[in-house]
């Protein structure tokens, strides 16, 4: 299959993961990108770029979890394809557990809707290795068991299980994506940061790095612009329907590492203030991704300081401009 001449929607295209998908399916030439974004946490200078280089980039300031509007908007632009980033993030979970279940499942539940009663034909669904919970064996597969520890994943766990239910239930065209942790530009490093976009800020304003618990905990960082690319691989093999793919690198790194490769590339020699583990944090996490490998030939491209490199340059770029 081809994303040219597509009708594309991106849910949540205006946050971080979405604006980098939305820059790479204007290489496949689609006929139409339409951005649907509440803007909870998404930004107007994400897909600023995007508007400048793609005249049929549209963009709809909506919550994806209303049913009803989102029919009117499909019924005007007659999607093809959906990718299904919008959320509510992990932090929030902490301060907002029911808002975050309701609206993360409701987002889910409207495009599954759209796609049952035929407004468009494939919905691709963005997923996340936090509805693993801790590593019970040393490397994840898709079939580790689901066990979620924070309302998030919980709610991550659920939207990928209703996927998975209409799938079978209604013989529907989805698959779906579990990436793990990303990073690179335009993470957003407002409220409900990060902890990349935390300590590249901390250092560049001249504070101490801070690490919850040992530092010790690992996960398996993948560059956004590598995850991006198997979205678009993802669509493009059919063999991937009905199934959901981890897309990782394959490879652990302690917290306490990357918060020192920041400060290496940050050229900063100072301590590191290390404070209280976060509630229900993941011990381990490291993606198998042998099936992506079998699949469509997936390969994170990027090595871990290619883009820590690139990350923090852009966060000196853009705050500097
Ligand atoms: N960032 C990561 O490390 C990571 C890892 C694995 C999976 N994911 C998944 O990737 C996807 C994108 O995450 P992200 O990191 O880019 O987050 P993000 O917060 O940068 O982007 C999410 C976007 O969704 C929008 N949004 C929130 N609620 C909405 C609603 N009701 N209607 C419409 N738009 C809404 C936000 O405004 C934002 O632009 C999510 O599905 C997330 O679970 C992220």
């Amino acid at each position: 299959m081809s994303l040219k001449d597509k009708r594309i929607v991106v849910t949540g295209g205006a946050g971080f993961i979405g604006s980098h998908l939305v820059d790479r399916l204007i290489k496949e030439e689609p006929e139409k990108i339409i951005v649907v974004d509440n803007f909870f946490l998404g930004k107007h200078r994400n897909i600023e770029e995007a508007f400048r280089k793609f005249s049929a980039l549209k963009l709809y300031y909506q919550d994806a979890s209303h049913y009803e509007k989102m029919k009117n908007i499909f019924k005007i632009e007659r999607p093809d394809v959906v990718f299904n980033l919008a959320v509510v993030p992990l932090l929030t979970s902490h301060e907002l557990p029911k808002i975050t279940c309701e609206d993360n499942i409701s987002i889910t539940l409207s495009v599954l809707e759209l796609l049952k009663d035929e407004l468009y034909d494939t919905l691709i669904h963005c997923s996340s290795s936090e509805a693993y919970g801790t590593a019970t064996e040393s490397i994840m597969d898709e079939n580790h068991p689901l066990h979620p520890t924070t309302p998030y994943a919980a709610s991550k766990a659920a939207s990928d299980l209703l996927v998975e239910s209409y799938s079978n239930t209604f013989d529907l065209d989805t698959a779906i994506v579990r990436p793990f942790n990303n990073y690179g530009p335009r993470q957003n490093e407002g409220s409900y940061a990060g902890v990349i976009p935390i300590t590249i800020q901390r250092i560049m304003n001249g504070q101490k790095p801070v690490i919850h618990g040992d530092g010790l905990q690992t996960r398996d960082y993948i560059y956004v612009k590598d995850v991006v690319e198997a979205f678009v691989d993802i669509y493009n093999h059919e063999s991937t329907r009905g199934k959901v793919m981890n897309i990782a690198t394959g490879k652990e790194i302690t917290i306490l590492d990357m918060v020192t490769a920041i400060a290496r590339e940050l050229e900063y020699g100072g301590e590191f203030i290390f404070e209280d583990e976060r509630p229900a944090d993941v011990r381990r996490h490291r993606g198998d991704i042998t099936l992506a490998q079998k699949s469509f030939g997936f390969e994170a491209k990027t090595s871990f300081d290619e883009g820590i490199k690139m990350t923090v340059e852009w966060y000196l770029e853009t705050t500097h401009n």
